[in-house]
């Protein structure tokens, strides 16, 4: 892994020990190319881990919600014995959706309860681990062999109360890809977690008009905090973001600043921001947030978490699921420090929304080709190579995939200055 204090250093200069200069950036035809948007379908989507919900989702056995993961509907049932499974949204019999994906109603219970799931159609019956174990006149149906008719499996694993699925059945389980995370996250996380609000993970979302990696790219960098994010400006200090890639995350932290912000809202957030159960008095004043790869990025916040993906729709469009989570037994001090954190989110999150659209007309102009990374744009860099990797060795037709600049001909700029819009 590699990692840097991304200040201004003068270029060439190495900002920590190990630091290392960013990839280059993705060309333009990742991020406007049906062919490439197909292929991450198949060959990133349908092959990483997806996040799919959270513990508390599925609180009880029957309990059930549906994740979409490269074009499949994927149903994850919490079973008798407490465990988790998956399947695909799908019957055996003549095709049906099974299980049909809904805004969930947090006003209700917060899941069906039933000990099968049950076709719609014609009523095949499947056991919650996905045994098939009736049909209706099922003398009158010649070769009726139950057990070659389960459910198509797919996998799940809890990752620190977070659920994932993985439509690859011979994936390497998540836990060791993430064997390495940074220590101070598992303090954050756990299936005692509790949504803070209305929005769910496997619930509908916001849709931006950018390809889902311009989303993500614009998430692994704080780059643009100074010129975009006045209130993360006056909240964050800069000067100390520092990021960490390698190997399946990028992992950055940015401690808050002493400075009182002339923001009312973001002063009383200072003010009030305390840890929340189980954090370290350490973690009180710091930031941090971690990109798994692909597509999953969670916000560590003192007060709760943030966990959210990013779903490609079309080329140039992606919705962003996501969920606020808190350790229950928060005091109302910290619970209004929530509250005012996460307006402040919403608040950013607008202002990125502005920024990917722009970034996606941007990168579809004809003959454009990217510039060189900042030090501070690490794992954009890191994050182009994961997608090269995997996206490179299937690609049919010519189209450049070469980027405009490396760090080797990037053109001389002035120490720590921008030289173009952000
Ligand atoms: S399609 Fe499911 S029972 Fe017929
Ligand atoms: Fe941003």
């Amino acid at each position: 892994m590699s990692s840097t204090t991304a200040t201004d250093a003068p270029a060439g200069t190495p900002t920590r020990s190990g630091a290392a200069d960013p990839s280059p950036a993705l060309a333009a035809r990742y991020y406007t190319d049906p062919e490439v948007a197909g292929i991450e379908q198949r060959h990133i989507f349908a092959r990483t881990w997806q996040l799919a919900g959270h513990e508390s989702d599925l609180p009880v056995p029957g309990a059930r919600l549906v994740a979409t993961v490269a074009g499949r509907e994927v149903l994850v049932v919490r079973t008798e014995d407490g465990s988790l499974a998956a399947h695909l949204n799908v019957c055996r019999h003549r095709g049906s959706r099974l299980v049909i994906a809904a805004l969930p109603d947090p006003t209700k219970a917060p899941a069906t309860s039933a000990h099968a799931i049950r076709c719609p159609y014609h009523g095949w019956t499947y056991r919650l681990d996905g045994a098939l174990v009736g049909a209706p006149e099922g003398r009158a149906i010649p070769c009726l062999d139950r057990p070659s008719l389960g459910l198509y499996p797919a996998r799940v694993e809890s990752f620190l109360g977070f659920v994932f699925v993985n439509l690859d059945t011979g994936a390497t389980p998540l836990h060791e890809q993430l064997a390495d995370l940074p220590e101070p996250l598992r303090r954050y996380l756990g299936p005692e977690l509790r949504p803070v609000g209305r929005h769910r993970i496997h619930a509908d979302a916001e849709v931006q008009r950018a390809n889902w990696k311009v989303v993500v790219d614009n998430y692994l960098e704080g780059y643009h905090v100074p010129v975009a994010h006045p209130g993360l400006m006056r909240l964050l200090d800069y000067q100390r973001y520092t990021v960490s890639t390698g190997g399946n995350f990028a992992y950055y932290e940015v401690p808050l600043r002493d400075k009182p912000s002339s923001n009312l809202r973001e002063r009383a957030y200072q003010w009030l921001a305390t840890p929340m159960p189980g954090l370290d008095p350490s973690d009180r004043r710091i930031w941090r947030y971690l990109a798994l790869y692909p597509n999953t990025l969670i916000d560590f916040y003192p007060d709760h978490v943030l966990a959210w993906k990013i779903v490609p729709h079309e080329v140039d469009t992606a919705s962003l699921p996501g969920a606020f989570y808190a350790r229950p037994g928060a005091g109302p001090r910290t619970r209004l420090a929530q509250r005012l954190n996460i307006k402040i989110g919403w608040i950013t999150n607008d202002e990125d929304a502005e920024l990917v659209a722009r970034v996606q007309r941007g990168v579809s102009t004809p003959g454009w080709a990217p510039g060189p990374l900042s030090r501070r744009e690490l794992g954009v860099g890191w994050f182009a190579d994961r997608v090269r990797a995997d996206v490179d060795p299937h690609l049919t037709t010519a189209g450049d995939t070469t980027a405009g600049h490396t760090t080797a001909d990037a053109p001389a700029t002035g120490d720590g200055e921008r030289d173009g819009p952000a």
